[in-house]
């Protein structure tokens, strides 16, 4: 391994005011897989966040649910948490903005930038709520466009013909909260003078951020550095001003130091140097990622707030695209608005981490979650091609070889190649996770075609061709551990099967794992279904009717999940099968048998002998006279105790818990079930 790195990372610190949504999960596992492929080179690496709990919105939506602001931040919190831990986001802090670290950084902060001089208080003319007693945030002002004239636009800017303004321009204004008309009125505000960085952050531009963030931030920087608004006044949910009294931080001054507050916790549970990471002198490397819709606050104010209270700077920030679905705008009554939760009920979490990382680059465009292609790309290639390749070899090792592989000294090279994991490697660093995912699935193609050449469903049955069939799978196998580890920030839990299941390990892949042989293999067991179109449609319904199912209803315990739905069977497959309603007209002892009964059943006419292994579930006398279904064409087994021409069926786990199927009234003996 190189050098062991020091590395901080976050993801931008979701509003306590909503639930987690399918757009917010692109930026937590964009970060969550880059922070596992560090983990498994074996760096120190830390990965926080927190609930972003102030502002108006939430101090609003606290009162309309009749309750104070720090229950809902607590709820909110709770349920955040529990969100990206189903969909496999670790992070190593969870924290909240509204916390007694949180708040010692804003004062200390703000009071280093007062008296280094940035700070200066000015007289501003607001909209004020007659009726709330509050000023107004412009989100919470609608009225015409003064520009085009278009009805129904918010404060700050026109959704029609993008013009921005101030809100005080907008024609016949009124306030959203309570219907009333604002009126205008003088208030001090506190503001940050961020030119005073102005050639600080020029600097800053090259090689902190994206190229394409680079040319935004030189347009902002030409177009001259406006000083920022941090203040708010009472009623407001936030920290009060040290210096005074009844003015409120705005939300986003104290918001990224979050970050800090998250990992000042992190650091004093685990005894870890703050200095070392946030310090001016600091050797450790601290990435941000967020979303487009935030450069702004991360690539100028941020690092200017920083910059002015003496900490050190971000290595970098990743900013990504905006996730449309069905190439539009997530939307509630499209449907397309869907929380982590909904999704839950339907799909498996690891499905979308997948997909994500298939359309995920190191740019800012927007990715599309279209779901015939999710569909496809989970079907084809997860459950197609990657788990393929061990249904298709497994069993070969562990009913003909006793589940040892092949050693490494007898196998020829290696179907992956040590070239590809170096460009696969560099393409996690570098955030490029589709072209990552492009070369694993090359290799995974690779070797399906080389199973496929070689059919060791037939080599398996010629018994001159044995050390041959050892190969075959072995190779194919190693294949499949090398593809494992290279999924392995993707698919964290589906890989820790794989791991400590088939191979055996006892603990999750790490990156070095690629230099070793795996020298046997377990039971191999079904490790992932395909995604049945109608479990989409379900979600999309329940995502539109905002209906969320009971708890019952999720199979996270129970029969599926004890013993999951097999492979995808053909129509013809099926068809095969020759069911009949049966009478039984005899149930009787079999003597010397402990679990069977002898049934005879009538079948239209004809009667068959069958062996069922029921006689802890039922009496012989309660079965006589009932009607049951039968497998009609199995091929007839010589018993111990006689000919069983057929099989009734039933469910469950056994012994006294079974029960055999009847059909409704009116069925009658012989008929065919289809
Ligand atoms: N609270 C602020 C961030 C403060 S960071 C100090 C915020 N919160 S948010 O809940 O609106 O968004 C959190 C993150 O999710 C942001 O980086 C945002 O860009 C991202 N996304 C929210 N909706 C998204 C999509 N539809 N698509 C992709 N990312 C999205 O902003
Ligand atoms: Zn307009």
């Amino acid at each position: 391994m190189t050098q062991k790195r020091k590395i901080l990372v976050t993801s931008a610190l979701p509003y306590a005011n909503g639930a987690i949504h399918l757009g917010h999960l692109v930026e937590y596992i964009q970060t969550d897989i880059w922070v596992r492929f560090q983990r498994m080179q074996g760096h120190e690496i830390y990965y926080v966040c927190a609930d972003d709990a102030h502002g108006t919105p939430v101090m609003l939506r606290a009162q309309q649910e009749g309750i104070e602001p720090e229950a809902l931040i607590e709820k909110m919190n709770a349920e955040h948490r529990k969100d990206f831990e189903a969909f496999g986001v670790h992070f190593d802090n969870y924290y909240s903005t509204h916390s007694d670290e949180n708040r010692e950084f804003a004062e200390s902060i703000y009071l280093s930038l007062r008296d280094g001089g940035h700070i200066e208080k000015r007289t501003i003319n607001q909209f004020f709520d007659p009726d709330k007693n509050m000023f107004l945030p412009d989100r919470f002002i609608k009225g015409t466009c003064p520009k085009c004239g278009t009805e129904d636009q918010y404060g700050d800017n026109c959704e029609n013909c993008s013009a921005t303004y101030d809100a005080t321009e907008l024609k016949n204004p009124v306030s959203v909260i309570s219907g009333a008309k604002p009126v205008e009125r003088e208030s001090e505000h506190y503001f940050f003078k961020l030119s005073d960085f102005k050639d600080m952050l020029a600097d800053y531009l090259s090689g902190h951020v994206q190229p394409e963030v680079a040319n935004k931030m030189n347009e902002w920087l030409d177009a001259g550095l406006q000083d920022w608004d941090i203040s708010r006044d009472a009623p407001y949910f936030g920290f009060e001003i040290p210096d005074a009294p009844g003015k409120y931080f705005y939300v986003w001054l104290d918001a990224p130091m979050g970050y800090m507050a998250s990992f000042k916790q992190l650091c004093d549970r685990e005894g870890l140097n703050f200095e070392n990471w946030w310090g001016k002198e600091s050797d450790s490397e601290l990435y941000h990622f967020i979303g487009k819709d935030i450069l702004r606050f991360h690539t100028l104010f941020w690092p200017a707030v920083l910059d002015g209270a003496g900490y050190r700077k971000p290595t970098a920030i990743y900013a990504h695209g905006f996730l449309t679905v069905n190439g539009k705008k997530m939307s509630k009554s499209r449907g397309t608005f869907i929380n982590a939760g909904t999704y839950l009920e339907h799909l498996n979490p690891e499905y979308l981490r997948y997909y994500y990382a298939a359309k995920l680059s190191d740019g800012i465009e927007d990715i599309d979650l279209n779901f015939d292609d999710f569909t496809a790309r989970i079907n084809s290639d997860l459950v197609g091609k990657y788990v393929n390749i061990a249904s298709r070899t497994a069993n070969f090792i562990n009913k003909h070889f006793d589940g040892k592989l092949l050693p490494e000294s007898d196998m020829t090279h290696p179907i992956a190649t040590g070239g590809e994991s170096e460009s696969i490697f560099e393409a996690f660093e570098q955030r490029e996770y589709s072209k990552a995912v492009r070369r694993i699935m090359h290799i995974a193609d690779i070797t399906n075609e080389y199973i496929n050449e070689h059919e060791p469903w037939v080599l398996a049955k010629d018994p001159e061709q044995k050390e041959k069939l050892h190969q075959v799978c072995s190779r194919s196998l190693h294949s499949f551990y090398i593809i494992s580890i290279w999924l392995s920030p993707i698919l964290p839990t589906l890989t820790s099967k794989v791991a400590r299941e088939l191979f055996g390990l006892d603990r999750d892949f790490l990156w070095q794992d690629l230099k070793t042989f795996p020298k046997t293999i377990n039971k191999f067991k079904h490790l992932a279904r395909r995604i049945e179109p109608k479990a989409i449609e379900a979600m999309l319904t329940a995502a539109k009717e905002g209906l969320t199912m009971n708890e019952e209803t999720t199979v996270t315990t129970g029969p599926l999940a004890d013993d999951p739905i097999k492979d995808e069977i053909a129509y013809d497959d099926f068809a095969k099968i020759d069911l009949r309603i049966a009478k039984i007209i005899k149930a009787a002892h079999v003597e010397g048998a402990d679990k069977l009964l002898q049934l005879t059943l009538d079948i239209g006419g004809e009667t068959r002998n069958v062996f069922a292994g029921i006689k802890e579930a039922y009496d012989p006398a309660d079965l006589e006279g009932k009607l049951t279904v039968m497998v009609a064409n199995l091929a007839p087994r010589k018993m111990r105790f006689g000919l069983s021409e057929g099989m009734v069926l039933a469910a469950g786990p056994g012994k006294k818990d079974l029960w055999i199927l009847s059909p409704d009234d009116g069925a009658k003996p012989g008929m065919r079930v289809k």
